[in-house]
């Protein structure tokens, strides 16, 4: 047993993480006097969910009748099903109380004539159980995500939420119970390894893209809470299922909000054919994110591509009212002539579907309490947001339900908190004696490797191999090797080394110990990809075809359930499906189409 060797400092709650997710669980725990931390590798109004556009989604009828049983229903729907319904049902029903909330918290959203919160139209999301697109993403223009964040933060400063920005969270700290008691973390700006010891530890630390080459998330997307979570002994749920955003600014991967189609945006091939006429012949361009995309690929693959490599298809506004552009998609103008060297009120936008966001994460419930595999919560520990699978959307996430899932399951996950630390089910409970050890053995070794492997060409090769081996389209053969490939990476990622080894801003040390992370998610994702031998909304498999007889390849008989990847062996369990809603009855399986 070693001694304690690093300083402690001691909070009712710490949360990693100060994107939408953590800064709404931050403001339920300040504003109810719990001394709280913040811990985020940027600055609050830096994190990724700055680069959300097109909306909030909420069935507040604002132009249009809806309904939040209409919104449960595509959602479900979006999910090929396996999104868990009392989840799903908790987070439809919220939406309206949460956005609303936020209206009142600051959000400048765009009005209708009648002062109203502006909603556009976008993918899967549709009115009377799947009749026609219905107006349900609240928006300000195409910038909903920087506008959100702003509202979040400056809510915060108001509750005096302690930020501690520019820290590294490494690992969690869990004590022989399994209690989650706090994590470790690094400050970027001295090097210095602190514990935040706290009654309660929310993770709201985002999503993983960065373990595909082309994505539209951020840097600092680098799965940190996945691969501290993975390190603990937690099991990661539904890694399998990725979603491919159909426009990327070809080449650049630069997001192109799917509210441009939402607006009257049409995608055209080669031969200036509106394809998704074929594919969705009701939604056409506004169907679920997947069958978009998958249509998309399909085109390419089959020669109907443009540009010189035929590697693209184009996303086309150019009939729209140029005012209407400029009002409602200025952001995405600005996107387009920057990395795309477009104006697309005169020409349309070379586009291609790029990695976007990561249905799986962290097991939790809708309390946002992370839990176990019989379902039981895990003392001390909360999760929200992308890095959390509360599983509202399963197989395949709608457009604009990220950012309501991290208004709700943020907003939850502070209520669990705030319940389980005033009933005194969770408190302070000492640190185990040896709770560093782990921590400073991990980065002993970076400090001193030599002849080890080079971190920017480990990433990369991970990256390629992601792309290549588990992209829109998977095949049999390449999931298997994919495989073989990553646990060969994992050898050279146990193995990095950095040349710099000083102390103060050393982003090298900063980018191996993401690596760290970015393993972890690649592995959970091709093994649990290779396992799954159906296709289910995002995970499309060449040996699982639609057919006539079985229109989405599903296997519902054998595949109904979702994978749990344990980090302990790099082996997976299974656990059923949630189809049990809070008060409406259950959304039965069938087949999908729009
Ligand atoms: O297309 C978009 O604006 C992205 C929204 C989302 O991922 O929810």
């Amino acid at each position: 047993m070693s001694k304690l060797t690093i300083p402690v400092r001691k909070f009712d709650a710490v949360i990693v993480g100060a994107g939408g997710s953590g800064l709404r669980a931050a403001i339920q725990l300040s504003e109810a006097g719990l001394k709280t931390a913040v811990l985020s590798k940027v600055f609050p109004t830096r994190s990724h969910t700055v680069a959300a556009q097109g909306g909030v989604s909420a069935s507040l009828g604002n132009s249009e009748e809806d309904h939040w049983h209409w919104h449960m229903y595509d959602t479900v729907k979006g999910s090929d099903w396996l999104g868990d319904q009392d989840a799903i049902e908790y987070m439809c029903r919220k939406a309206p109380e949460v956005v609303v909330e936020l209206e009142h918290f600051g959000m400048p959203f765009d009005r209708t004539d009648e002062g109203k919160i502006y909603q556009r139209p976008f993918g899967g999301h549709m009115s009377n159980f799947g009749e026609k697109p219905v107006r349900r993403a609240c928006a300000a223009a195409d910038r909903t995500g920087h506008a959100m964040l702003h509202a979040l933060y400056q809510r915060n400063v108001r509750a005096n939420t302690q930020f501690f920005v520019e820290w590294m969270a490494l690992d969690l700290i869990r004590d022989d119970s399994g209690q989650v008691l706090g994590v470790i973390a690094l400050e970027m700006e001295t090097g210095e390894v602190v514990a935040f010891h706290a009654k309660a530890t929310i993770f709201a630390t985002g999503g993983a893209g960065r373990i595909f080459y082309s994505s539209t998330n951020a840097f600092i997307n680098t799965g940190d809470g996945l691969g501290m979570a993975a390190r603990a002994g937690i099991p990661l749920e539904d890694m399998e299922f990725w979603q491919f955003h159909p426009t990327g600014v070809a080449g650049a991967g630069v997001l192109i909000t799917e509210g441009v189609r939402g607006e009257g945006g049409i995608l055209r091939n080669s031969a200036n054919e509106r394809f998704m006429e074929r594919y969705a012949p009701n939604a056409k361009d506004l169907a679920s994110r997947d069958v978009v995309s998958r249509a998309m690929v399909t085109e390419i693959n089959e020669g109907r591509g443009c540009g010189p490599n035929k590697d693209f298809v184009l996303l086309d506004i150019t009939h729209l009212d140029p005012a209407t552009i400029m009002k409602r998609l200025p952001g995405i103008r600005e996107i387009s002539i920057q990395f795309a060297g477009i104006d697309p009120i005169k020409a349309p936008i070379p586009v291609v579907p790029t990695c976007h966001y990561q249905m799986g994460g962290v097991p939790t419930n809708y309390k946002g309490q992370v839990v176990a595999p019989d379902g039981t919560p895990v003392r001390g520990f909360y999760a929200a947001g992308e890095v959390a699978c509360a599983s509202v959307h399963g197989a395949n996430r709608l457009g604009t339900n990220s950012l309501l899932d991290l208004l709700v399951f943020g907003k939850a996950s502070g209520d669990s908190v705030i319940e389980d630390v005033q009933s005194g089910a969770i408190g302070l409970k000492e640190l185990p004696e040896n709770f560093a050890d782990f921590t400073m053995a991990r980065l002993k070794r970076l400090n001193t490797q030599t002849g080890g492997a080079d971190v920017n060409e480990t990433r990369l090769e991970l990256q390629r191999t992601m792309q290549k081996h588990c992209g829109v389209f998977r095949f049999k053969d390449m999931l298997v090797d994919g495989v073989a490939k990553i646990v060969e990476i994992e050898k050279a990622v146990a193995r990095t080394e950095i040349k710099d080894k000083s102390q103060v801003w050393n982003t090298a040390r900063v980018e191996a110990l993401e690596l760290d992370n970015l393993i972890e998610v690649a592995k959970a994702t091709m093994v649990s990809a290779e396992a799954r031998k159906e296709s289910r909304g995002a995970h499309v498999r060449d040996d699982a075809p639609d057919t006539a007889a079985n229109p989405n390849g599903r296997d519902d008989v054998n595949w109904h359930k979702h994978t749990l990847w344990q980090r302990e062996g790099n082996g997976l369990s299974y656990k059923p499906v949630i189809m049990t809603p809070l008060s409406v009855e259950s959304i039965a399986l069938k087949t999908r189409s729009y």
